[in-house]
Order: structure tokens, then C-alpha cells, then sequence
């Protein structure tokens, strides 16, 4: 039985982490030959409309994995379209739980719960080898979530 899912990365500015998070996302269950729909959002307006940040850009096109966004706020209505909604970092996920509507079937849980409990940091003020620890956090976390949710017997062979 094939299944589908959709999922949503959200971040602070949507700018940095999420997009890079769902481009890896996407990347890696495609490897994986699974049915995942990915989107991301920002629980913040500040970069409404913007493209992804140029080192989560740089740091995409040196593993060859495409990445292309536009920023945007999270909406109650993501609560209702998708099956999962991944946070970024702790902060990330309390302002998510304030949104939260009612009648939304959407899991909320922070991304790490599916590894080891961390929180993705945030490396905008940092330099291009924190998009690096970044990139590698997301592609540990993506095998991590697409495991738990199709079981480890779909892992790529290199
Ligand atoms: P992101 O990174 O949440 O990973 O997209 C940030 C981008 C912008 C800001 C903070 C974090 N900012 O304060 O403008």
C-alpha cells in the first residue's frame, strides 16, 4: 500500500531554516522514492514575499538540491491542510501552539522530537558554515521523520 502525506517546516522568518528544511525534505523522500508534499511557512510576517536567504541558496546548490520559495506567514488553514507540521525550534512551536485552531488535524511537534529532541538554531546572524550544520541537521532529521512514518525499510541504498 502506497501512502501520502504532506508536511510543513516552519521556522521564524522563513527565510533560513524551513526553506532549506523543505527542500532537504523533498530531496531526500524523492531519493526515497516516497509520496511526501512539502511546503514551509514562517510563524512571523517579517519576510513576507521574500525568496530563501543566499546562504540557505549557496549551501542547497553545493549538494545539488533544488530550492526555490517564496517567504509566508503560517495560517490556521495549514492546521486543516496538512498531515504534519514540523517546528524548527521551540519558540517556533509555542507560537505555532497559539494559533492552533480546534478543528486542525495537522501533528505539531517539533522536528528533533522525531531524533534527538533538538532544536534547529537559528544561523542568521551567523556565518555560511552554520547553513552547513543546518543542512546536514535537516537531512538527519528528514531520514529520522520519513522512517518513523514509512519505516526505516524505505531507506535510499547510496
Ligand atoms: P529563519 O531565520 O527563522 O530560519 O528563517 C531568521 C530569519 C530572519 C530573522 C530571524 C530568523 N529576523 O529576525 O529577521
Amino acid at each position: 500500500m502506497s501512502t501520502s502525506i504532506s508536511v510543513l517546516v516552519v521556522c521564524l522568518g522563513n527565510i533560513c531554516r524551513s526553506p532549506l528544511g523543505e527542500a532537504v525534505l523533498k530531496h531526500v523522500a524523492k531519493e526515497r522514492g516516497l509520496d511526501v508534499t512539502v511546503d514551509s511557512a514562517g510563524t512571523s510576517r517579517y519576510h513576507i514575499g521574500e525568496d530563501p536567504d543566499d546562504r540557505s541558496v549557496s549551501v542547497c546548490k553545493s549538494h545539488n538540491v533544488p530550492i526555490k520559495h517564496s517567504a509566508r506567514q503560517v495560517t490556521q488553514e495549514d492546521f486543516r491542510r496538512f498531515d504534519y507540521i514540523l517546528a524548527a525550534d521551540e519558540a517556533n512551536l509555542r507560537d505555532l501552539t497559539r494559533v492552533q485552531p480546534k478543528d486542525g488535524k495537522a501533528e505539531l511537534r517539533l522536528w528533533g522530537s522525531y531524533l534527538d529532541n533538538r532544536a534547529i538554531p537559528d544561523p542568521y546572524y551567523g556565518g555560511l558554515n552554520g547553513f552547513e550544520e543546518v543542512y546536514k541537521q535537516c537531512e538527519n532529521l528528514s531520514n529520522a521523520f520519513l522512517d518513523k512514518i514509512f519505516g526505516a525499510s524505505t531507506q535510499s541504498v547510496e
